[in-house]
């Protein structure tokens, strides 16, 4: 692979707020990919560069400047050998130089490239890189946005359809479920995820509402993601105009396992709870899974700490938290060989890119979190499933 030149820009995501988007011109094809970014941010994630007006100008010219230097014209055997020479040109343990944000435009374009180049869909050319075995995901739907996506409204920062089988199968029925969430929620805001943003001042309602439509909609199950590092101060979670001790709090999931069809439950305590972490999954992971998200932060070592110490039973791969693609396709790998499944994400401001379908395909995630149907930035990654899918029945 050679690249010839490498162009930055400044997009703005969903949320309106600037993100980067990088063109690579290999030698005879080139590549283009912008990068999301969260709110909900885990603290042991690589960073994302910003500059002091909330800008991409810097990130922007670290890629036109170091990065092209170090890359253009310069021969490479893989996109991994890009993102190992990117990793050793930034020097840092968390990206903090270049930026994640500049590195991963880089290193999803040269990925993007690599697929183009070798004449291969995208899927394809991942799940060739990582040795696994393209699937379908399973959609998870972010039907209500709470949290910090929905100035709280919600406790919860995600209440999630899981809907099982072929895409193709599965988006049609996400629609209907999702359409008569709708009807019965009525006029209420969206969310920053294109799910609706009620409000409800009991904990088992959103639930109770949930469970309704999944007797209607067979093959759908609950899942949430509490991102409870929102909710933790002082030793405390606080939901609703309650207050919870870790303990409580495990007692809540626990009810909410019990009474209603749950598929898996996301960041149910803070990023660094691990031992509260630990405890819940002995006790009901073998009934849902526990997935970490701003606990494992995609970071192959975190994620040794995890199965080391059985903290979770699945893992949320994010690209964006740790900053190169074959980083994320180590921590799905290891995830993988612990038996356990990955669920990819896309994050709460995001871009027209649908990279996070090609990847949760090619990986054969168990899952795939890209929010609401409500917004098309949203949409287009479900419907890039399909795409894949009618690709995979070409073949
Ligand atoms: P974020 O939220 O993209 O705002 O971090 C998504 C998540 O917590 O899974
Ligand atoms: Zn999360």
């Amino acid at each position: 692979m050679r690249i010839d030149s490498i162009h930055a820009r400044s997009i703005f995501d969903t949320r309106g707020k600037p993100t980067i988007e990088t063109t690579l011109q290999g030698s005879t094809l080139k590549a283009v990919a912008s990068v999301p970014s969260g709110k909900s941010t885990g603290s042991h994630e690589a960073l994302e560069l910003r500059d002091p007006d909330g800008g991409v100008a810097t990130a922007i010219a670290n890629v036109e400047g170091e990065i092209a230097r170090a890359l253009c014209a310069r021969d490479f055997s893989s996109p991994e050998e890009i993102d190992q020479a990117l990793i050793a040109l930034d020097g840092t343990a968390n990206k903090s130089r270049l930026g994640a944000n500049a590195i991963l435009s880089v290193s999803i374009a040269a990925m993007r490239l690599a697929g183009l180049e070798a004449g291969v869909p995208l899927w394809s050319a991942i799940s060739a890189r990582a040795g696994t075995t393209p699937a379908a995901p399973r959609l998870y739907v972010n039907v209500m946005n709470g949290g910090v996506h929905a100035d709280f409204r919600l406790p919860f920062q995600e209440y999630i359809l899981v809907v099982e089988g072929l895409t193709s199968a599965a988006l049609p029925i996400a629609h209907a479920a999702f359409d008569k969430l709708g009807e019965r929620l009525g006029d209420v805001p969206m969310g920053d995820e294109g799910g609706y943003a009620p409000t409800f001042s009991a904990l088992d309602e959103p639930f109770e509402m949930l469970d309704a439509l999944v007797a209607e909609f067979p093959g759908t199950s609950i899942a949430i993601d509490a991102a409870a590092s929102e909710l933790y101060r002082d030793g405390r979670y606080h939901l609703l105009d309650k207050s919870f001790a870790p303990d409580e709090l495990a007692q809540v999931y626990r009810d909410i396992v019990t009474r209603f069809p749950m598929h898996s439950i996301e960041d149910p305590f803070a990023e660094d709870a691990a031992s509260d972490f630990t405890a819940l999954t002995a006790s009901i992971g073998q009934q849902v899974i526990i997935v970490g998200d701003d606990l494992t932060v995609t970071n192959p070592a975190r994620i040794e700490t995890a199965i080391e110490k059985k903290e979770i039973n699945a893992v949320l791969i994010k690209p964006n938290q740790i900053g190169t693609v074959s980083e994320a396709l180590r921590a799905v790998q290891m995830t993988h060989a612990a038996g356990w499944a990955t669920v990819c994400s896309h994050r709460s401001g995001e871009t027209h890119d649908t990279f996070i379908a090609d990847f949760a395909y090619g990986v054969g995630a168990h899952g795939i979190k890209a929010g609401g149907l409500g917004q098309r930035e949203r949409l287009e990654k479900f419907e890039r499933l399909v795409a894949i899918e009618n690709e995979l029945l070409r073949k």
